[in-house]
């Protein structure tokens, strides 16, 4: 009886679960085998969430990522521009939500991210008259910022990706105003901020394009002057924004190599695979030229031909491979975002194209590659 009871609450709750939820109610979650469990001693698999899933708006994907990953990175909602966006206004109610579903879930919980000039509020640089602080008031307010941040959620979030995006594609620092005022020690001083705060927390340096030589160059070189200086740097992030007209498999492997060799754990923090073409790709075409020129660049708007889907799934697979050939020294792959509805591809690099880049589609289903990449773990 008891059970007939629970049977039917669960019929009515996932009915009406359905009906909240962001995804189609027709759809079935069900992968032969939860992401997680298939790359079980392997890596952990994580999932960018939204605002929507961490509110339970979507509980379609909520239980997605539930079943399928046990690790979580916040899309945005613990970027600065969000969390301080004016200063000493901590807004954490977002944050705080993200941090209490990975802890309900017992899911490794990510920060993201501490240090990065990109989604930061104007005043983080600027004085009451809007001119440049000094380079002891921006130290005070990174410590301030990273301080408080860290910890809030001491013990609770695992791995902070501390600094964002700081080396240019060649190797050199970024000039951004971080660099700018403080110079390159700014990147010690947040990683030695984000340890004071949780000497326990693992602590990334997380950026894109990490497979280019003049990158990971740039990077090992970044990594071991901190590490010669004594600072703490447990991991390395390689984004992994992928797009399928610019597929270099031995680069990626090169990298992978290069950044284990450090003696800290690799992550591929952001992954996605867009189908698209990317406009930097295209002799002649200047992402800011023309409207009309959209449309050629937005070819999968009803859906993909199945032969650009095989080799989209090659692609994927390939990665997958590469990542469990080093999975000794790689400690998670993180999508970023669950279904291709949610994913930020569909809004960049042009607005309002239709992306195919990550393993759930758009009404949620899991895609043929979920059971292509799971299965690569069968006889292992
Ligand atoms: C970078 C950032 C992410 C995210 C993506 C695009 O990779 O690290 O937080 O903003 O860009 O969504």
């Amino acid at each position: 009886m008891i059970y007939k009871k629970l049977f039917l609450t669960g019929i009515c709750v996932v009915a009406l679960n359905y009906c909240l939820a962001g995804c189609k109610p027709e759809v079935s979650s069900e992968t032969k085998k939860g992401l997680f469990t298939a790359f079980e001693n392997k890596f952990l698999i994580g999932v960018a969430m939204n605002a929507a899933q961490i509110k339970g708006e979507d509980s379609v994907g909520d239980s997605l990522i539930i079943n399928n990953f046990n690790s979580i990175s916040p899309e945005n909602c613990m970027k600065s521009e969000n969390i301080q966006p004016a200063e000493g206004e901590f807004n954490f109610s977002l944050a705080d939500k993200y941090v209490n579903f990975g802890l309900s879930h017992n899911m490794f919980i990510i920060g993201h991210t501490l240090i990065w000039h990109s989604q930061i509020p104007k005043w983080f640089f600027v004085d009451a008259n809007g001119n440049r602080v000094t380079r002891d008031v921006l130290i005070e307010r990174m410590h301030k910022h990273i301080n408080t941040v860290v910890s809030r959620y001491k013990g609770k979030v695992k791995g902070w990706d501390v600094v964002n995006e700081a080396i240019n594609d060649d190797g050199s620092y970024r000039e951004s105003p971080f660099y700018q005022i403080i110079g390159k020690d700014y990147i010690k001083l947040a990683f030695q901020f984000a340890k004071e705060a949780d000497p326990d927390a693992e602590l990334y340096y997380n950026d894109y394009s990490m497979s280019l030589e003049g990158k990971r160059k740039g990077v090992v070189a970044m990594v071991k002057e901190l590490q010669s200086q004594g600072i703490k740097i447990s991991g390395i992030g390689m984004q992994g924004h992928l797009g399928m007209d610019n597929v270099s498999l031995s680069e990626f492997e090169k990298s992978l190599i290069a950044y284990s060799e450090l003696g800290v754990n690799v992550m591929i923090t952001e992954m996605d695979l867009s189908v698209l073409p990317s406009p930097w790709s295209v002799t002649g075409a200047n992402v800011s030229d023309s409207v009309a020129y959209n449309e050629m660049m937005n070819p999968y708007v009803n859906g993909v031909p199945a032969e650009k889907i095989i080799e989209w799934e090659n692609i994927y697979t390939a990665y997958f491979k590469l990542f469990l050939k080093y999975h000794e020294k790689i400690s998670r792959v993180t999508l970023w975002g669950l279904s291709d509805k949610d994913s930020w591809k569909n809004e960049w690099p042009i607005k309002g194209r239709t992306d195919y880049p990550l393993l759930f589609d758009r009404n949620c289903k899991p895609k043929a590659v979920v059971d292509k990449i799971t299965g690569l773990t069968d006889s292992k």
